[in-house]
């Protein structure tokens, strides 16, 4: 790995942090929800993602905060608000996660022309599904996510669960160099071909928790019962890169004060399910979807624009992956990588034959996966986005049911950049 590492040791870290492990035990105090929000302006900004320990970052942000502001509503209301564009560059903003309309999903072309510098773009629509989304811009994703454009959007059950505390814990990976600027975006073929961007800080709503490497894209809900006695503390460690490259990413310090709720509880309510449709999996029509390309993965070439290419071919191109032995030359105006009937069932059979973990996004729909390397799932979790090992076959099961073109699409935006990234018409 040749990211510089952000100038800190561990034990720096640590020394200099006591008097804030209060902060980092009780994050969500750091994000003031937004109820009802009418505005948010994409534009520069600073932040101090390492605190005292280096200057403020340059980000790109929404509302001039990192993350951007955590807009909250009750499921069956109508989000509603004008988004401004002060960035120098186009921009959208996409609703990850949440069931729109298609001109309300953010997608450059296939949903609405981008936002240009100056401009406003308004957006609205109802609030179906109840859950903890997100949303980010989906113009030069790589580099506007990156840069600090991505916030939360909770949407809140009609009868939500009891818990004593709500709190939202929101992770970002940043590459930094030593003075806590954001290293420039460029075209880089081995993180493209590798594993994407991968930071050198983390940051727990929008600080410094603690440094390592790390990988984007954790999101879950998720309630702890935090038993055990006053000064007992656990640590919440990501190991999602094996145990060598594990780190400690926040501490649960427990403690009596009394400002802090408690309610002593029994287990905690089921959620009520969201109004997806369940797809009809006896008749559903099959259709298989193979992902190729990247380093060490053996892909000898892929047809672009109807010409077979090889890899070395490919590359030159910016291209490295490709789905089914074909990638877009441009993903918003070639045909749709698939044409789904509007009310049928499907099942997609999602085969990773490379050697990195993609997770694949269905924008408009919620999926079941149903089969994961051939074991039928008992309670199939529903979801917009499935994580792919190395070698899995996954398959995912939905109704078709919102008319448009869909990104169907790697979330490693390095991957979505470089081919792993198509259309699903439905119609
Ligand atoms: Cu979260 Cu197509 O994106
Ligand atoms: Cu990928």
């Amino acid at each position: 790995m040749t990211v510089p590492r952000f100038n800190l040791s561990r034990r720096e870290f640590i020394q200099r942090s006591v008097s804030t492990i209060a902060i980092f035990a009780t994050p969500g105090q750091l994000l003031r929800a937004e109820e009802h929000p009418s505005r948010i302006v994409a534009g520069p900004a600073m932040a101090k993602l390492v605190l005292d320990l280096g200057p403020e970052t340059a980000v790109w942000a929404f509302n001039q905060q990192v993350p951007g502001p955590l807009l909250r509503y009750r499921q069956g209301d109508i989000l509603s608000l004008e988004v401004e564009n002060q960035l120098e560059v186009p921009t959208t903003i996409h609703w990850h996660g949440l069931r729109v309309p298609v001109e309300m999903d953010g997608v450059p072309f296939l949903s609405q022309k981008p936002i240009e510098p100056g401009a406003t773009y308004h957006y609205e629509f109802k609030l179906h599904d109840a859950g903890t989304f997100w949303y980010h811009p989906h113009v030069d994703s790589s580099q506007q996510v990156g840069r600090g454009l991505r916030g939360a959007l909770i949407v809140d059950e009609l009868q939500s669960p009891q818990v004593d505390r709500d709190v939202l814990w929101v992770l970002d990976d940043w590459r930094l160099n030593q003075d806590a600027q954001i290293v420039p975006f460029s075209d880089n073929m081995r993180d493209a071909s590798h594993n994407g961007r991968i930071g050198n800080v983390v940051t727990v709503n929008g600080n410094i928790g603690e440094e390592f490497f790390v990988r984007a894209g954790q999101r879950t809900d998720l309630i702890v019962d935090v038993a055990g006695k006053p000064g007992e503390i656990s640590s919440v460690v990501d190991s999602a890169f094996g145990i060598d490259f594990a780190y400690e990413l926040m501490r649960l310090v427990r403690n009596t004060d009394s400002s802090l709720p408690f309610h002593s509880q029994s287990a905690p309510l089921a959620l009520l399910p969201n109004p997806v449709s369940r797809p009809d999996i006896a008749n559903a029509v099959r259709h298989q979807v193979v992902f190729e390309g990247g380093a060490m993965g053996g892909m000898s070439g892929a047809y672009l624009n109807g010409e077979f290419k090889t890899m070395r071919n490919l590359a030159e191109l910016g291209k490295l992956w490709a789905i089914n032995g074909k990638i877009p030359d441009n993903v918003h105006t070639d045909p749709p990588f698939l044409t789904l009937e509007l009310g049928r069932s499907y099942i997609l059979e999602l085969i990773n034959r490379t050697a990195f973990e993609h997770p694949i996004h269905l924008h408009g729909h919620s999926f079941q996966i149903i089969r994961n390397n051939g074991k039928q799932l008992k309670n199939p979790p529903i979801r917009d986005t499935v994580l792919l090992q190395p070698d899995d076959s996954q398959e995912i099961a939905f109704v078709a049911d919102n008319p448009g073109q869909w990104m169907f699409h790697c979330h490693i935006l390095e991957h979505q950049n470089t081919g792993m990234t198509s259309v699903i018409a439905v119609t």
